[in-house]
């Protein structure tokens, strides 16, 4: 038998990510020879500090703060990006790509906004890009719509992809925490990053949302044109009622297309049945339902961050690119690619919907409300007036569920019931996915 080739990554970041592909590349380094056929080993790592104590060992003589020694270290065969952020991350791998290196990146940040750019330059140089870290961790979500579904036209993704505000939303709903209590929680577990911003305002499942829009449509939502809406506002007795009509609150990344090759992508926090898996997926997990013409509905859970799960993405694509390097394959391109697709605007999105409304408690207020929705052709699913626990003399509160009908109009009817002089507060809306 040969000796197995010798593969050489040179990795950029050694933090949280960093330190689990460099671990576990160790750990797993007879297993991935044997199946691979390469003996993948660490070559030159790039940190900010070269001070800071680490995780993983990594002899002093192989770390640099210099990015480009990766590129110009003749020994590097894939170059791994895992700093983060938008612009030094974007010219290392543009620079990686005009070098002729493979790259394998986890920073969905990075191509949800200047993907389009990358993905371009990778087919220009000829040169892979890998990717799988960037959407739900640990689960192997790239390679299923990419590959996997390759025969199928994509009718819908829903997905629970950001494991900090799955935990928030859970722990709200099972230890009826409050908001406030759930984020310290999460940040005391180590589940919440010290700035938790980009988790718990939608954002970070929104950069996740437009790389699977892409890749299931072939064009890039702008991130300007989504409709993203986070976790920060839900309020406790919003999740309680959602439990007593059969739901559940998730932070969902939904996907679906449009008429006119337009690409519904937005985020937003919504009611899912409890008839649906989705709605049982806790803590940190992460999920998908990925639904395809051909194959019907397919569903995918696992860790979606941590450094183990993350780094075994990493791992994965190291993997795949060593196969590359040894067929000679350049770009693997999934087109088309370059061109930036069209939002349908969020009045146009369609589901049915939850309200609840803080009202005068007096007789007559409810017909108000019901003609006022019948005036705009919204049909009524169910109306409750449930006992509040802390109940407010003059003031009652009012739960509905509404049948499908777009955003659009029932933002308007909303904003004239907020305009009746029976309605004290503005009313509260959520969607009722159905999935
Ligand atoms: N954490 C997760 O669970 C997860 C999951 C999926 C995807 N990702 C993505 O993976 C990437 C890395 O995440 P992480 O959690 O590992 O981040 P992290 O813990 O903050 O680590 C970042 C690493 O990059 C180094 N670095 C940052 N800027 C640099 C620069 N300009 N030059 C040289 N080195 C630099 C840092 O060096 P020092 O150590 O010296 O500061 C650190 O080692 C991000 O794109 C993230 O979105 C993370």
């Amino acid at each position: 038998m040969s000796s197995p080739r010798k593969i050489r990554i040179g990795l950029a970041g050694l933090g949280n990510v960093g330190a689990g592909v460099v671990k576990n590349l160790q750990k797993n380094s007879a297993l991935l020879t044997t199946r691979t056929g390469a003996e993948i080993g660490v070559g030159k790592v790039c940190v900010r500090d070269l001070a800071k104590s680490r995780d993983v060992e990594v002899p002093a003589a192989q770390l640099t703060t210099n990015l480009q020694d990766l590129l110009t270290d003749p020994a590097t065969d894939i170059v791994v990006e895992l700093i983060g952020g938008t612009t030094i991350a974007y010219d290392f791998v543009a620079d990686a790509l005009r070098a002729g290196k493979p790259v394998v990146t986890g920073n969905k940040a990075l191509l949800a906004e200047r993907g389009i750019e990358l993905v371009a330059l990778a087919e220009k140089e000829n040169v892979p890009l890998y990717f799988e870290a960037a959407v739900a961790g640990g689960i192997p979500i790239i390679k299923a719509v990419k590959e996997a579904l390759v025969g199928n036209e994509i009718d819908s993704i829903y997905g629970i992809i950001n494991g900090t505000s799955n935990y928030i939303l859970t722990r709200m709903n099972d230890a009826d925490l409050s908001y406030d209590a759930a984020l310290k929680e999460a940040m005391d577990l180590g589940y919440a990053e010290a700035d938790p911003t980009l988790d718990i305002n939608g954002w970070d499942a929104a950069h996740k949302a437009i790389i699977l829009a892409w890749l299931s449509y072939g064009r890039w939502p702008k991130p300007e044109d989504i409709h993203v809406e986070g976790i920060e506002n839900i309020a406790p007795e919003d999740i309680a009622f959602a439990d007593r009509l059969g739901y559940a609150i998730k932070l969902v990344g939904v996907v679906k297309p449009g008429t006119d090759h337009r690409i519904e992508c937005r985020v937003n926090p919504a009611f899912l049945p409890k008839s649906h898996i989705l709605a049982h997926v806790n803590s940190v997990y992460n999920a998908l339902a990925v639904r395809g013409d051909v194959v019907g509905e397919t569903l995918y859970y696992g860790s979606g961050a941590g450094q183990d799960a993350t780094s075994s993405s990493v791992i994965a694509d190291i993997a795949d690119a060593a196969a590359n390097i040894a067929h000679d394959a350049g770009f693997e391109g999934f087109l088309p690619h370059g061109e930036h697709g069209v939002s349908v605007p969020l009045s146009e999105t369609t589901s049915s919907y939850y309200v609840r409304l803080a009202v005068d408690d007096r007789p007559g207020v409810i017909a108000e409300i019901t003609a006022l929705l019948a005036t705009n052709e919204i049909g009524i699913l169910s109306i409750v007036q449930p006992e509040p626990d802390q109940p407010k003399k003059g003031t009652a509160t009012l739960v509905l569920t509404l049948h499908d009908t777009n955003y659009g109009t029932i933002a308007s009817a909303l904003e004239k019931i907020e305009a009746l002089p029976c309605t004290q507060k503005k009313p509260v809306l959520y969607r009722i996915e159905s999935i």
